[in-house]
C-alpha cells in the first residue's frame, strides 16, 4: 500500500501538486486527469526527480522520500516515461538487463529474468536485436519489460499506450492487468485512454490542476460530476 499525505510540489509560482492525499491499496490503480494536472510530477516525486515542498509518501511501510533517488530502483521502484528511455544502439536484452542490474538483482538470474520479462509482456523480438531497429509497438513493450523485470515493488506507467493502435492497446491492457499478480508489484497507470484505465484498474484517482478531486472504484469515479467537468467539453469520460 502507498499512502500519500499532503503532498505539495511548487515550481516557482506554479503549484503542480496541492496537498494531495490518497491511498493506492493494491493491484493496478489508475491515475487520470487533464493535461498539466500533475500526474507526471507525482511520478517524479515517487522516483526522486522532484523534491516536494511538503508531504509524505509511505510505501509498504517505508518512508520513500527518505530513500535517496538512486537507491529507489534497488528498493523496487520501476517506471516508464512519456518519452522512450531505451537505448537504441543496445540490444533488447541489454536494455532490459541494465534495469535488472540497477535494480540490484542477482547477476546469476539475470538472463532468465530478462527473458521472462520479455515473454510476459509478449515481446517476441530477437533479444539480440538493437532497439533502434524495432517498430513503435515493440519498442513500447521494451519499456514495459524494463519496468517489470526482476522483483519490482512499485511499477509506475506514464501513458504506456499513447499513440498505439487499438489492437496493441488491448494486448497491453492484458499485460498491465497481470503485473500485480505476476510480479507482486503495486502498479499505478497514468493514461488518457479511459477504456484502458477501466479495463486495467479497479480503483482510480483523479487530479485536476494539482488537486485530488476524486478517488475510488473506477466506474464510480468516471461517473463523478467533478471528474466529468474536469474533462472540459466532454459530457462523459468513458
Ligand atoms: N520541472 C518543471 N518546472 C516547471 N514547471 C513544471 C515542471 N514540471 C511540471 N511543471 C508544471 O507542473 C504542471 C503539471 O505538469 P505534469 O505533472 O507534467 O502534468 P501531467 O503529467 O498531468 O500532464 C504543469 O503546469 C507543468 O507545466
Ligand atoms: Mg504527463
Amino acid at each position: 500500500m502507498i499512502e500519500i499525505q499532503d503532498l505539495t510540489v511548487r515550481f516557482g509560482g506554479v503549484t503542480s501538486l496541492n496537498q494531495m492525499s490518497v491511498h493506492f491499496e493494491s493491484g493496478t490503480c489508475g491515475l487520470i486527469g487533464p493535461n498539466g494536472a500533475g500526474k507526471t510530477t507525482f511520478f517524479n516525486v515517487l522516483s526522486g526527480f522532484v523534491r516536494p515542498s511538503s508531504g509524505s509518501v509511505r510505501a509498504f511501510g517505508d518512508d520513500l522520500l527518505a530513500i535517496v533517488h538512486y537507491r529507489r530502483a534497488r528498493w523496487g521502484l520501476r517506471r516508464t516515461f512519456q518519452t522512450e528511455q531505451a537505448i537504441e544502439e543496445l540490444s533488447v536484452f541489454q536494455n532490459v538487463a541494465l534495469v535488472h542490474e540497477h535494480g540490484g538483482q542477482a547477476a546469476k538470474s539475470r538472463r532468465a529474468d530478462v527473458l521472462d520479462a520479455m515473454s510476459f509482456v509478449g515481446l517476441d523480438a530477437d533479444p539480440e536485436a538493437k532497439v533502434g531497429t524495432l517498430g513503435v509497438g515493440q519498442r513500447r513493450l521494451v519499456e514495459v519489460a524494463r519496468a517489470v523485470v526482476g522483483r519490482p515493488k512499485l511499477v509506475l506507467l506514464d501513458e504506456p499506450a499513447a499513440g498505439l493502435p487499438d489492437v496493441e492497446t488491448s494486448a497491453l491492457a492484458e499485460v498491465i492487468r497481470q503485473i500485480p499478480a505476476r510480479t507482486g508489484a503495486l502498479t499505478i497507470l497514468v493514461d488518457h485512454d479511459m477504456s484502458l484505465v477501466s479495463a486495467c484498474c479497479e480503483t482510480t484517482a483523479v487530479l485536476d490542476f494539482g488537486e485530488l478531486i476524486a478517488s475510488g472504484p473506477t466506474a464510480q469515479v468516471l461517473r463523478d460530476e467533478r471528474v466529468m467537468r474536469a474533462y472540459l467539453g466532454t459530457a462523459e469520460v468513458a
